[in-house]
């Protein structure tokens, strides 16, 4: 069965909203290792516009699961990870305008600095996943780096707007699970999964790991506002003093 990797990122991202401290990712990566999850993933980005340095550092203490710290490829975010030590580094590429991570790593174009970033990261024994298009270029030049898994962009077959283009996108991925694991590199899939379109990503059976944020996230805030008004409308009916009505 494959593994679920939980990305927090957006629980951060509402408590960035009001510079506050909830809700906190961490309380999040708790729960979420309690009802199941087999890995928590944040994406540490520049511009630090969601998770922080803190949540990083707090994370690598409480999660007893796996660490999965995505970052750009560049040596800032190597040292940081080299002193957090996650279980493993997805290397993402990374621009400042974007609502979030576009597209894969251009591996094949990228090459020599790729490398440079790998060898760090292995110097300190963190294993390395590169994010990519199912593009037998990239995913072969991420064996040839060294890389012990590539994880598959599944934004074009989640966001394809009509059927053609779904299927054309999921048999991309078909081709790109099966090309990289006869390579003998691990498979993860990721970015736009919700519970529609998982369905068929798990029955491509190469991929033994889902990497999955926004949708949770945001089922989270829908699940849960029924419990969370309920305890509000608790606490008003009873919390006035019988002199004050
Ligand atoms: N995998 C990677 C490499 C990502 O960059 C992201 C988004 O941060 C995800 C998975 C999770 O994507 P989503 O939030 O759409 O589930």
């Amino acid at each position: 069965m494959p593994r679920l990797g939980v990305n927090i990122d957006h629980v951060a991202t509402l408590r960035q909203a009001r510079g506050g401290q909830e809700p906190d990712p961490i309380a999040a990566a708790v729960l979420a290792q309690l009802h199941g999850a087999d890995g928590i993933v944040v994406h540490l980005r520049e511009d630090r516009r969601h998770i922080q340095d803190r949540d990083v550092r707090l994370l690598r203490e409480i999660v007893s699961t796996s660490l999965n710290l995505e970052m750009a490829a560049d040596e800032t975010m190597v040292a940081i990870a080299q002193q957090i030590r996650p279980d493993k580094v997805t290397l993402v590429p990374e621009r400042r305008q974007e609502l979030t991570t576009e597209g894969g790593l251009a591996v094949v174009e990228r090459r020599d600095w790729l490398q440079g970033i790998i060898d760090a990261l292995h110097a300190s024994h963190i294993p390395v996943s590169l994010f990519v298009d199912p593009d037998v270029r990239h995913i072969e030049a991420a064996h040839a780096l060294g890389a012990e898994a590539i994880e598959l962009h599944t934004g074009h077959y989640a966001n394809a707007a009509d059927s053609q283009t779904v299927e054309s996108a999921f048999q991309a991925l078909v081709e790109g699970a099966q090309c990289a694991h006869k390579l003998g590199l691990e498979v993860n899939a990721g970015h736009g999964l919700n519970y529609q379109n998982i369905k068929r990503i798990i029955g491509i059976s190469e991929i033994v790991e889902v990497n999955i944020g926004h949708s949770i996230v945001a089922r989270a805030v829908l699940v849960g506002l029924g419990q969370a008004v309920r305890e509000m409308k608790t606490l008003v009916d009873s919390g006035r003093r019988h002199d004050e009505t």
